[in-house]
């Protein structure tokens, strides 16, 4: 069967591209990586997919007059790659509307927190401080909101009584990348519906998208 054509939009180091990348060199793996994007020239991730002969652009926002021109470019590079879906791995623009609204339901999102808790930045250190016993990350269909949309998968970690912002965030980012290889191949495998914005997972237990401290 013909593989996902996926494009990863990334800004940074790119840990969980590599798990990506990693879970798409096996051929029966599902999906194929075609296209890696980054708005940042020096983002370690590009290198990371370099490595794996992937094919790179960097896509600088701040050559750009605005958002909604930088979003098309974006657009065009990844509809000349033949991408199929588009996954954000630590990609840190908000996105315009109109570009959302052209990859709906074809635009996910790793998110490290059990979402709808902890939308936004610095999740570990806001999960600390509400003294929650269980937190984790989240991969998600993006709609125009921030960290909102409907949620594909989850993966819960313990928050332990020495945990700081800096180790809490290591056990979470280890369960992001087996987390996202799993919501890939769900999707891949075309075993998602989406209903009334919430995803059911189909051709299996409804349990292959959830992580828990006990696996
Ligand atoms: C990851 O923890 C990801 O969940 C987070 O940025 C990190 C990127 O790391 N994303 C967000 O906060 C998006 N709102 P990586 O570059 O090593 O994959």
């Amino acid at each position: 069967m013909a593989r996902l054509k996926v494009a990863v939009l990334i800004s940074g180091r790119g840990s969980n591209l590599q798990a990506l990348l990693d879970a798409c060199a096996d051929p029966a793996f599902p999906a194929e990586l075609v296209l890696v994007i980054s708005n940042i020239a020096t983002a370690y991730g590009l290198e990371r997919a370099r490595r794996a002969g992937v094919a790179t652009r960097v896509i600088d926002h701040k050559t750009f007059a605005n958002r909604a021109l930088f979003d098309q470019a974006m657009d065009e590079a990844i509809q000349d790659s033949g991408a199929q879906l588009v996954c954000l791995a630590g990609f840190m623009r908000l996105l315009t509307p109109e570009f959302v609204a052209v990859w709906k339901d074809r635009l996910i999102n790793i998110h490290p927190s059990l979402l709808p808790s902890f939308k936004g930045l610095h999740t570990h250190a806001r999960a600390l401080a509400a003294g929650v016993k269980l937190h984790g990350c989240t991969v998600h269909y993006v709609t125009p909101d921030l960290d909102d949309g409907p949620i594909i998968a989850q993966g819960a970690v313990p928050v332990l009584a020495d945990d700081d912002e800096d180790r809490l965030a290591a056990r979470v980012l280890a369960v992001e990348h087996r987390l996202y290889p799993l919501a890939l191949r769900l999707i891949a495998e075309g075993r998602l519906s989406l209903l009334d914005g919430v995803v059911r997972v189909g051709g299996g237990s409804g349990e292959a998208a959830l992580l828990n401290p006990a696996d």
